[in-house]
Order: C-alpha cells, then structure tokens, then sequence
C-alpha cells in the first residue's frame, strides 16, 4: 500500500479503536481500494480523511522484574527516533501496542501470540532476555510477522533460527565478552573464574569468553552459575575467594548486575582478585552502586564518553528528554527506531513491500550514538567494541578493543 491510500472513517472515530481489532494493513488497504472508494464517495465531505494508515508497533519488552529499567530505556531511546521524525516514520503514525514480558521466558509464547494474532501488529519490538527472545523468534518465524530485537543476544537468532524477517540491532551474546578475554590475558592475567546466570545469555557469554581468553593464552579454571534471576551470590563469592584465581569474568545485567557489583565489594574482593565482565555489569547501575564500581573494566559496543559529536548531540537529547542519562540500552532502542524509519522511508511507508524493506533493512548503515555500524548477513549489527573503565558515573571510554566485530553466525544460511 502506499502512504497516501485513503483511510475512510468518520470524524469522531479514534484511530486507536478502528485498528485495535481491524483488518492488517494490507487488507485495509484492499478494503479501501475497493468498497471503501464507493462508500467515500456517498459521505459529505468533512468525513473523508485522506491519511495514511497507522504503523502497528507491538513493544514486547520488560517493565518489572531484573530489567525493568533496561525495557524503559530501549522504551524511551526508539521513542526518541520516531519523535526526531515528527512522530511519523515513512510518513505514517504509529500505533503502539505494548505488553510487559516480565522477562519471563514461559509466558514468550501467550505473550508474543497477543500482540501478533489478537492486536494484529505489523512489527514486533522486543526484547531483553534471551529466553523470552527465542520464544518471540520461534513465533516470528512461523507467521513471518517482522521482528525487531533491541537486546537478546540469543546466538541461535542470527544463527540456526536466522530468517528473513528477524533482524537485531544491539549484539550477540558472543560479541561483547569476544575481546574480553583478550585483553585479560594482555593485562597479565592467566587463570580466571567466570560467573554469571545459567540461561542462554550467560552460558553463551561464558564459552564466548572462554574461547577469547583461553586463545590469547588463558586458561578458566571454574564456570560458575546460579538460576536466572537468583541474586544469592555469597556462597559463589565463597568459592571464588577460595579458587584464588588471578581475575573473574562475568555476565550480569540490571538489578542483579548492581548486587553483584556491591557484594563482590563487601565480600572484601574487589582489590584481590580484579572483576572483569561485558559491559552489562556497569551500564545503567552506576547510580546504585557508584563507590563500588570504580575502576571496573568491561567491553560492550556503547561507553559513556565516546570521542563522537552523534554521541554527545544524543545524549544532551536523551537526558533533555527523560531527565536521566542513556546507556546502552536507550542508544538500542534508539538505533531499532532508526532502522525501521530508514527501511520505511526507503519504501515510502508501503509496509506491504515486505521484500523493499527486508532489502533495506540488510543494506542498513545506522549513523548510531555508539559509532556507525552496518547488518551481517545474518541480521546482526557489524560493529566496534570499546574497552571502557568505569570513573565517577560514567563508563569511560579506554579505547576499541575489536574493531567491526561480526559474529560467527554458525549455522545460519541466510545471505
Ligand atoms: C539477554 O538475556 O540476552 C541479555 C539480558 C540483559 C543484557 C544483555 C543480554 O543486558
């Protein structure tokens, strides 16, 4: 359909109510290509509006539980794209249809099946968690509704289960803790004990940064795990205290990356045996735990204080916005926003040119706060990882650790 296929209705009628229940866009546009013409033609003049449909934009992400915050900030951040656009992309409006995931894997299926079957979105947005983004991939993939993750970093959804119209836009859980192990070992460390969640983000970082470390020289001499979202951490920290080993790598995001942070502190750890993790740990918690994060080193593909104009021109934006400063979750959600305008605008907002904007999509070039970066093959951003350090309350930026970094992609066929 192009955007200026005529939407009929009458003046009072919201738009919210019309499409809530309606037909997709598609059909609304058969609808008014053929019986909605005669029927325009038989109302007075004030009734006909001619305007574009609505973009139906299902927003599937957190707001309770561990990453909450993390759901708000990719919430405002792809907010802040389309309201950089006067509210429209591709010259159309958009709808939003939202439901908190609770970052609950085991509700994915009920909870993506709402948004694509009952609210009949065109485009899903979500999510944080790696669980809940495989169930939403799984659904995606059998009603080839275009989904648009800005967070899970699930490997298997631009590997195995990649599809044409999956596309992420933040990382997988392989490329930020790539380059960690890296740098470890060029800061002398030989053994390291690795901690995190036992769920596909954490297990997946794990052999992510066993593999960089142990390559440059490393040997891990202990995995540790706890259930997602456990936060008991003493008897884990017990251990390590015991294992004695010359640093710890970790993944911990959210509400448990700020505990972490804190007790490995008060566990008296953090100037014996260095903390090292993907920049999750520190991104979006250094309010809470400020005094016992300093000096904290991680690798993630944003830092706080990157040498950039775009950077800096967002973040003064961001923080004028939502009276609080991004992180790395805000620039995700902002760069999805991006990449679904520039996708529209290349298709003039004809969301039923599925393969324009699919094409669009892979040809991407997003000028992003975290430095530009393009899609793989795969569907997975091609991009710089910092090596930042954490002063005051920021996540500074030491310097590129890897520069456009792809992921592996193992076994997807796309491309
Ligand atoms: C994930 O589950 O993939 C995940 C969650 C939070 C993060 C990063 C990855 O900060």
């Amino acid at each position: 359909m192009t955007p200026t296929d005529p939407i009929i209705q009458p003046a009072a009628h919201t738009a919210d109510s019309a499409s809530a229940s309606g037909p997709t866009p598609s059909r609304r546009a058969f609808l008014a290509r053929s019986g909605g013409t005669a029927a325009a033609l038989a109302l007075p003049a004030p009734f006909i509006h001619a305007q574009p449909a609505k973009l139906k934009v299902g927003m599937m992400l957190p707001s309770s539980g561990a990453f909450a915050a993390l759901g708000t900030a990719i919430n405002n951040g792809f907010k802040m794209a389309v309201a950089e656009r006067g509210g429209k992309i591709g010259g159309r409006e958009i709808e939003y249809f939202t439901v908190d995931d609770e970052s609950n894997p085991a509700k994915a299926p009920e909870n993506t099946n709402r948004l694509v079957q009952r609210d009949k979105v065109d485009v899903l947005v979500g999510t944080v968690h790696s669980g809940v983004a495989l169930g939403m991939a799984k659904i995606a993939r059998e009603t080839g509704t275009l989904l648009l993750i800005p967070n899970a970093g699930a490997d298997d959804i631009t590997g195995p289960m990649c599809s044409p119209n999956i596309f992420r836009t933040s990382f997988s859980n392989w490329q930020p803790v790539h380059p960690l192990g890296k740098v470890m070992a060029e800061r002398g460390h030989k053994t390291a004990v690795w901690i995190s969640w036992k769920y596909a983000a954490g297990d997946e970082s794990g052999a992510s940064f066993k593999q960089g470390f142990e390559r440059a020289g490393g040997k891990v001499v202990k995995e540790l795990g706890l259930p997602f979202p456990n936060v008991e951490f003493q008897p884990l920290l017990a251990e390590i205290a015991a294992l004695k080993p010359d640093a710890v790598a970790c993944f911990f995001a959210g509400a448990g990356a700020a505990k972490f942070v804190a007790d490995y502190a008060a566990a008296g750890l953090k100037d014996k045996i260095p903390l090292y993790g993907s920049g999750f740990l520190t991104d979006g918690v250094l309010q809470a735990v400020q005094a016992q994060a300093q000096g904290l080193m991680t690798t993630l593909h944003y830092a706080d204080s990157l040498p950039s104009a775009r950077d800096k021109e967002f973040r003064t934006r961001y923080a004028v916005a939502y009276k609080m400063q991004p992180d790395v979750y805000a620039v995700q959600g902002y760069d999805t926003g991006l990449v679904l305008a520039q996708a529209m605008e290349a298709v003039k907002g004809d969301f039923g040119n599925k393969q324009g904007l699919i094409k669009a999509m892979e040809g991407v070039k997003v000028d992003s706060p975290r430095g530009t970066w393009t899609m793989s093959k795969a569907h997975n951003p091609i991009q710089d990882i910092y090596l930042r350090r954490v002063e005051g309350e920021q996540n500074k930026y030491v310097s590129v650790a890897w520069k456009a970094l792809a992921d592996p992609a193992r076994g997807c066929k796309l491309g």
